[in-house]
């Protein structure tokens, strides 16, 4: 089954006000591919102005992270039932940097996955290995352990994505080989089954998404700093095959 590409921006905490202005000027209906899905995750003070920027513009808007409760006193927490009422219809959830900076546990991700799903939004729930792992041989066991222990219940096909990003290729200009992209693609295919989308995130760029976003199993691209101009984010997109 051809599942339609989804390439996302994640803008983690860059952007601002003029900045968001000056991407959604960039999105004009010539510069738009038309076969991907596209989706940009400002930071979550920003996701209502950059939704209705967006709207009419053929991108949607999501998330980078939400609480894992529906809601309650958690000082500086956002929840996904904001997000969604903000415009939101994804959230990134279990990204490598929250795992490390907040120290947050497979479950944490899987509550959060859940709490995304109870707010009608879309977990783009992200799974990598660390270089030691990876040296080690366990990057396999390591990407398929994190997936099934933060999968949510009852996650049907095409209501979660997946993201597979190598901790060693985020933000450092290094990839993984083709090959190795898809043993690993393959492995979280066996887990999740037909119909749910597994993207790549980890140094996509205008020059090298062509070769990675047709890799086997590769169902779209999570992309951190080249998604921060339009220009690049819309060459990143032109270069998905289409379904
Ligand atoms: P990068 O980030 O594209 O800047 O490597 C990817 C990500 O962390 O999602």
């Amino acid at each position: 089954m051809a599942l339609t590409p989804l390439i996302a921006g994640n803008w983690k905490m860059f952007g601002s006000r003029a900045m968001a202005s000056r991407f959604a000027e960039g999105l004009t209906p010539a510069a738009l591919p038309t076969g991907p899905d596209l989706l940009i995750c400002p930071p979550a003070a920003l996701v209502g102005l950059v939704a209705s920027l967006f709207a009419g513009r053929g991108v949607s808007v999501g998330g980078q992270d939400c609480h894992a409760k529906a809601e309650g006193a958690h000082t500086g927490d956002t929840s996904a039932a904001l997000l969604a009422d903000l415009g939101a219809r994804y959230v990134i959830v279990g990204h490598s940097e929250r795992r490390a900076d907040h120290g947050e546990t497979n479950a944490t991700v899987r509550a959060k996955a859940m709490a995304a799903l109870a707010a009608g939004l879309t977990p783009i729930l992200c799974v990598g290995e660390t270089l030691a792992e990876r040296d080690a041989g366990q990057a396999i066991t390591i990407v398929r352990s994190q997936l099934q222990d933060s999968l949510p219940d009852g996650a049907t096909a095409g209501a979660v994505v997946i993201a597979y990003e190598p901790v060693w290729a985020i933000g450092t200009g290094r990839t993984p080989t083709v090959a190795d992209i898809a043993e690993v693609h393959a492995a979280l295919r066996a887990v999740v089954g037909d119909g749910v989308r597994i993207l790549y995130g980890g140094s996509v760029k205008p020059g090298n998404a062509a070769e990675i976003l047709a890799v086997a199993n590769v169902n779209g691209a999570l992309i951190g700093g080249a998604s921060l101009a339009a220009s690049d984010f819309l060459a990143i997109a032109a270069a998905a095959p289409t379904a």
